[in-house]
C-alpha cells in the first residue's frame, strides 16, 4: 500500500492516478455532450483545482474560455465577521454559461458562496463540476451537476489537495490514516 507522510500525518493511497484520469474522461465526455451551442467560461477555483482544471480542459473539444479565481476570506470591520470575495475574476461572465471547476466539495459552504458572488455578474447559468464529492458532509441544496468520484467523509490529499500546504503534487488521492 502506497503511503506518504506530510508534516506529522500518514496518508494511504485510496484513489489511483488511473482512476482519477478515468473519472476525468467521463466528466469531460459528459460536458462535451451537454454544452453544445453555448458560450462557456470555465472557472477554476485555485489553489486546489489547478490539476483538475489542467487535465479536464485537455478533454474539452469545443471552443471555450477559462479563467482562474481564488476565494479570499478576511475578517473585515463589518459586524457580520467573515467576509468572502472572489479574487482575480477579470473575465466578463455576463450571459456566459459558467462551469465552476472544483477539486472537492465537502460541506458545500465554499461552492454556495462562489455561486452567490458569481450571480451578481449575471451569467446565463452556473454549472458545477467537481472531481471529488463527499455526500455525507454536504449540507447545501445546490445541485452538483458533474461529479467525478464520490468519497467517504475522510480527509484526503493529493492531485491539488493539500494538508497544510503539502501534498498538492501527488498524482493520486491519499486518505488520512486513522
Ligand atoms: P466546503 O466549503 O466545506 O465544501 O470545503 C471546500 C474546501 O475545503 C475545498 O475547496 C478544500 O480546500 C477544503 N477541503 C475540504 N475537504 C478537504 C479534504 O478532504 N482535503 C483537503 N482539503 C479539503
Ligand atoms: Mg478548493
Amino acid at each position: 500500500m502506497k503511503q506518504v507522510k506530510l508534516h506529522d500525518k500518514v496518508f494511504e493511497e485510496s484513489i489511483s492516478a488511473e482512476q482519477i484520469q478515468a473519472a476525468l474522461d467521463r466528466l469531460g465526455e459528459q460536458i462535451n455532450q451537454d454544452m453544445v451551442d453555448e458560450n462557456v467560461t470555465f472557472l477554476a477555483v485555485l489553489n486546489g483545482s489547478f490539476m483538475v482544471a489542467a487535465d479536464l480542459m485537455k478533454r474539452i473539444r469545443f471552443n471555450s474560455l477559462i479563467t482562474f479565481v481564488k476565494v479570499a476570506s478576511y475578517s473585515g470591520l463589518s459586524s457580520t465577521g467573515r467576509i468572502q470575495q472572489l479574487i482575480g475574476l477579470d473575465a466578463n461572465i455576463s450571459g456566459q454559461t459558467v462551469v465552476i471547476i472544483e477539486d472537492i466539495i465537502d460541506s458545500g459552504q465554499t461552492i454556495e458562496k462562489i455561486c452567490d458572488l458569481l450571480k451578481k455578474q449575471q451569467p446565463k447559468r452556473i454549472v458545477i463540476a467537481t472531481l471529488l464529492y463527499k455526500p455525507q458532509a454536504y449540507v447545501k441544496d445546490i445541485p452538483i451537476d458533474y461529479i467525478g468520484l464520490e468519497i467517504p467523509n475522510d480527509f484526503v490529499v493529493g492531485y491539488g489537495l493539500d494538508y497544510d500546504g503539502y501534498g498538492r503534487n501527488l498524482d493520486a488521492i491519499y486518505t488520512l490514516k486513522s
